[in-house]
C-alpha cells in the first residue's frame, strides 16, 4: 500500500497570510537583518501584574480538569463586567449561564460556526476579514461568502450588500468590530440594523468584539456591543477574549456569550467534548478583570499615539493610501505596487536600510474575492512609536528600491 495522504480538508486548508512569509523573515535574520514585525498583532504592552501573579501564586496540589463551561466564579465576574458595560440595554442582564469560557476567542469562533452552520452552509463575512474566520469555516466544511467593503468608503459595511448576498445556504453573519484588519467599527445603530436584518432573514449574528476597548476617537470607552442591542436574543452570539485587552495572548482564555439557549446547549456539548478550558489561565483572566481603569486607559492612549504615528507617516509616502482607523490596532494601506506580496518578500529577502527591514502582511490574504487587495498590506501598530517611525522610513526606502528594481527588469 502507498503511504496514507492527508485529507483534502487538510491539504486545502488556507495558509495564514500573517504567518506565511515567516520563512522569508527567517532568511532576513540569517543574512543579519533586524526585522520590525508589523505583520502580527502581538501587543508589546506589559501584561497586568495581577494576571502574572495569578500564575505565580497557584498552590493546588493537583492541576485538575475544570468545569467545561468555565468556572462559575469567573463567569459571574464576566456577567458583572458585561452588564456593567451596558449589555442589559439589549434585554435581560447577562447571566453566568449564558457565558461559556473558551480557549481564546478562537475556540468561541469555532464553536459559534459549528453551532450555527452545517457543512456546505454559508457564513457572510465583510471583507477584508480576519483570515482565521476562513480557516475555522474550512475546518467545519462551511463556506465563507465575502461582503465587499472598500478602502474608499473607510471599509464601512453596507447593509444593502449584506441583504443582496443572503442565499439559501446562508446561516450567519460574522464580523469583528472594531475590525481586524481594517480598524473599522460599527455604530450601535449599524449593529441594531444588521441584527434586525438577521432576525428578519432567520440568520445568526456572530459579533467578534475582542478589540472592544481599542477605540480612539469620540470619547467612548468601548465599542458598541451586539449584546446591548434589543430584540436580538435569538440571533446574537458574542465572541470575546483576554488576549488583546490585557495584552495576554498566551493566556488562551476567551468566551462566548449568547442569550439563545439552544445555541448555548450546542456549544456546551462541544465544550464538554474538549473537557475544560485551561484552569490556571482562567484564574489569571479572572484577576485581569480587576485591572485598574487607569492602566487600560494608558495602554489605549499609547495605541492611539502609535496609530497616529503610523498613519501620518504612511500618508507622507507618495502613492500610499491609508485612512485613520477608528479602532483595533491594524490598518490596511494601498501601496504604489501591483503586487504587494512581491513587495513584502522583497523587503525580507533583498532589502535593508542600515541593517533593518519591515515585515508586513500582504493584503490579498484578507480577501476571499480573487484579485482583491493585491496592492494592499495590513500593518499592526503594536510597536513603540520610535520603532514605527523607523519602520515608515524603511518602508519608504523599500518602495523606492522596489520601484527601481521594477524599472530595471
Ligand atoms: C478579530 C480577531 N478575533 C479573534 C482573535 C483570536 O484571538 P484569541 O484566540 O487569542 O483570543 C483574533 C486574534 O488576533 C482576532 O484578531
Amino acid at each position: 500500500m502507498p503511504p496514507p495522504v492527508p485529507s483534502l480538508r487538510g491539504q486545502q486548508a488556507p495558509a495564514s497570510p500573517i504567518r506565511r512569509l515567516a520563512p522569508h523573515a527567517d532568511f532576513a535574520r540569517q543574512r543579519g537583518v533586524h526585522v520590525h514585525h508589523l505583520n502580527i498583532g502581538q501587543p508589546d504592552i506589559p501584561t497586568p501584574r495581577a494576571v502574572l501573579d495569578a500564575y505565580r501564586t497557584f498552590q493546588e496540589p493537583v492541576l485538575a480538569y475544570g468545569v467545561s463551561e468555565g468556572s462559575l466564579g469567573y463567569r459571574k465576574a464576566l456577567a458583572d463586567y458585561y452588564n456593567g458595560l451596558g449589555a442589559a440595554a439589549g434585554g435581560a442582564p447577562i447571566a453566568p449561564s449564558q457565558i461559556l469560557v473558551t480557549v481564546g476567542g478562537s475556540e468561541a469562533l469555532q464553536f459559534g460556526i459549528a453551532a450555527t452552520c452545517d457543512p456546505d452552509d454559508e457564513v457572510l463575512v465583510p471583507e477584508p476579514f480576519y483570515p482565521n474566520y476562513k480557516g475555522f469555516a474550512h475546518l467545519l466544511g462551511v463556506n465563507v461568502r465575502p461582503i465587499p467593503t472598500h478602502a474608499s468608503e473607510g471599509f464601512q459595511l453596507s447593509l444593502d450588500r449584506v441583504r443582496e448576498a443572503i442565499g439559501p445556504r446562508t446561516r450567519a453573519v460574522l464580523l469583528s468590530t472594531p475590525g481586524n484588519p481594517t480598524g473599522a467599527m460599527l455604530s450601535a445603530q449599524e449593529l441594531a440594523d444588521l441584527g434586525k436584518l438577521c432576525v428578519e432573514r432567520g440568520l445568526y449574528f456572530m459579533c467578534d468584539e475582542v478589540y472592544r476597548d481599542f477605540v480612539y476617537d469620540g470619547g467612548a470607552k468601548v465599542a458598541p456591543s451586539v449584546l446591548a442591542q434589543p430584540g436580538l436574543d435569538d440571533v446574537a452570539f458574542m465572541v470575546d477574549s483576554v488576549s488583546k485587552r490585557y495584552s495576554a495572548c498566551g493566556a488562551r482564555v476567551g468566551c462566548m456569550v449568547t442569550r439563545n439557549p439552544q445555541i448555548y446547549a450546542a456549544c456546551l456539548k462541544f465544550a464538554q467534548a474538549r473537557l475544560s478550558p485551561p484552569v490556571v489561565d482562567q484564574l489569571a483572566a479572572w484577576a485581569a478583570l480587576a485591572t485598574p481603569e487607569t492602566e487600560l486607559r494608558s495602554a489605549i492612549d499609547e495605541y492611539r499615539r502609535r496609530r497616529d504615528v503610523l498613519v501620518q507617516g504612511l500618508q507622507r509616502i507618495p502613492g500610499v493610501t491609508v485612512r485613520s482607523p477608528a479602532g483595533a490596532f491594524y490598518l490596511m494601506a494601498g501601496l504604489p505596487v501591483a503586487n504587494a506580496e512581491e513587495f513584502c518578500i522583497f523587503m525580507l529577502r533583498e532589502f535593508d536600510l542600515g541593517g533593518e527591514t519591515v515585515m508586513l502582511a500582504p493584503g490579498d490574504g484578507f480577501y476571499e474575492t480573487p484579485g482583491a487587495g493585491s496592492n494592499q498590506i495590513r500593518a499592526a501598530y503594536v510597536l513603540e512609536t520610535a520603532k514605527l517611525e523607523r519602520s515608515v522610513a524603511i518602508i519608504q526606502a523599500g518602495l523606492n528600491a522596489f520601484a527601481q528594481r521594477k524599472a530595471q527588469s
